[in-house]
């Protein structure tokens, strides 16, 4: 009999035998090949490494000849892409969730004819990817535009963005049609309502100087990102009626710190403004009501023009992906101790531990969130990012990162749990298949990857890959559809 407030919690799971099992990374994070192929520079490309080992980037005007850029090399995918997508295979991945690097398509953003040699190398991957029967799920936009649409259009705040963003995702639509069927638009877009200086510029693809990073500027450049959405997703939905198009948010979850009541508004209000505004949009077609009053309150004017509306309702997505790595607590009493988190700080949560970056661990959160989302929406819903960066070290030719499978493990079980509750969960595709460049502070040392990457903050190293002890762990999870969640079969 179980006692009131208790669950009963199997560890058997169903994951449904069409699970898209699979691993995560961004083009500009894992690539590098910056000036190759005929690709143009990207505003991921002026992200220098942080250079007091803190987790803010700088960001140059240009590219300098003094400064290391993390990106430019990154773990080097450009040139390894087959023998990393045979390992992907090794671990038995169903999907892999990528994106693609508009400059390598469009090296300004702004020319009407793509470039085949970029479009080609694409045409590469997918066909790599589809010999082994790994589903490409590929984010058009994370965070790296070209770098000329900021210098001559000052990004997202400016309306012409939308129809470069479509001339672009109408040649991947026609290009490789057939080949890839689940697309999301834009990567984590409700950063945009966080002034987070590095990430937000990425997103909007202009300086974060502080008169340019305004909100006002923001949400005015979120609204022209939702109407590129919405118009993508018509326009990919008329090329390919089995195209399946989705959102993707950066799912904050902050928990209210006490149980005063107004803890539990304050923690409501930045759901609905942080998280949930922009899946209100683009999943519902419209902004939502409490949106008003908070755009009101701060004076923020959006300027829509005559269609917006019905382009927002015509252009919904048919699937909701986020990235959940962490949550953190939100209060009225500013004395308490902060912690870091993906993209924000918050409130620390005396009942979690945290990562070495002080991102708390939760995966009872994750369960959370996922019924939150699908209590609202009713649609499948994909977890593109989840994972733990941390500081692996390479012993006797091998990474143990059993805290790696430990973290993976709970979460998975909470997906699991949140299959039972009746959550359609379609996908989960761990941060990340192979180390990378960190987003915050562009270190290779905050590695995430199931393949470690030999390469340091500085870019010395000799770029081999090693497979972690998590790779062979995630590759019996797959193999087992979530049964086996605890044995680990290590292959040399
Ligand atoms: C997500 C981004 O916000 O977090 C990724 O979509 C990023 O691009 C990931 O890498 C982890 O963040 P970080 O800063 O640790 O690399």
């Amino acid at each position: 009999m179980l006692k009131r407030g208790e669950e009963r919690i199997e560890m058997k799971y169903n994951f449904p035998s069409s699970f898209m099992w699979g691993a995560a990374t961004s083009a500009g994070q894992v690539e590098g090949g910056w000036d190759e192929g005929g690709r143009g520079p990207s505003i991921m490309d002026i992200l220098g490494g942080s250079v007091d080992g803190s987790v803010h980037r700088h960001q140059t005007e240009k590219i300098m000849p003094d400064v290391y850029y993390p990106g430019h090399v990154a773990s080097d995918f450009y040139h390894n892409f087959r023998e990393d997508i045979a390992l992907m295979s090794q671990m038995g991945l169903k999907s892999y969730r990528m994106s693609i690097s508009w400059s390598r398509v469009f090296p300004k953003g702004d020319e009407l004819v793509p470039n085949e040699e970029g479009l080609q190398f694409y045409d590469d991957v997918f066909d790599e990817l589809l010999k082994y029967n790994i589903e490409p799920i590929v984010t058009i936009l994370h965070y790296d535009a070209p770098l000329h649409l900021a210098d001559e259009y000052g990004g997202w705040s400016n309306r012409k963005m939308i129809d470069f963003y479509l001339n672009y995702c109408e040649v991947l639509f026609k290009r490789y049609n057939g080949k890839v069927k689940y697309w999301i638009t834009f990567n984590e877009i409700n950063c945009l309502l966080v002034p987070f200086g590095v990430i937000t510029a990425g997103a909007m693809n202009m300086s974060y100087k502080s008169d340019k990073n305004t909100e006002q500027l923001r949400v005015q450049a979120l609204h022209h990102q939702f109407i590129a959405s919405a118009k993508a997703v018509t326009l990919g939905h008329q090329m390919n009626k089995d195209n399946k198009i989705g959102c993707m948010i950066a799912y904050m979850c902050n928990y209210p710190l006490t149980c005063h009541p107004e803890d539990i508004r304050l923690a409501q209000k930045e759901d609905q403004i942080k998280n949930m505004l922009c899946g209100d949009v683009q999943i519902r077609g419209a902004y939502p009501a409490y949106a008003k009053r908070y755009f009101d309150e701060k004076n923020i004017k959006i300027e829509i023009l005559p269609g917006d509306e019905d382009t927002l309702r015509n252009g919904t997505v048919d699937f909701y992906s986020m990235s959940y790595y962490m949550t953190n607590c939100i209060g009225n009493d500013k004395t308490k101790e902060l912690t870091a988190g993906n993209l924000v700080y918050g409130m620390k949560n005396p009942y979690l531990e945290a990562t070495e970056w002080g991102w708390q661990i939760d995966p009872v959160g994750l369960r959370w969130v996922l019924n939150h989302v699908y209590d609202r929406y009713q649609i499948p819903i994909m977890i593109v990012e989840n994972g733990m960066g941390t500081a692996d070290t390479v012993q006797d030719g091998r990474v143990h990162d059993d805290y790696r499978i430990d973290y993976l493990r709970q979460h998975i079980q909470q997906i699991g749990e949140s299959i039972k509750d009746g959550v359609e969960v379609i996908a989960y595709t761990p941060w990340s298949a192979l180390d990378l460049v960190s987003l915050s502070g562009g270190t290779m040392r905050k590695r995430y990857g199931f393949i470690y990457v030999d390469k340091d903050d500085h870019g010395n190293g000799s770029l081999n890959r090693i497979p972690k002890d998590s790779f062979y762990w995630y590759k019996k999870v797959i193999k087992t559809n979530g049964l086996d969640l605890d044995s680990i079969e290590i292959h040399k």
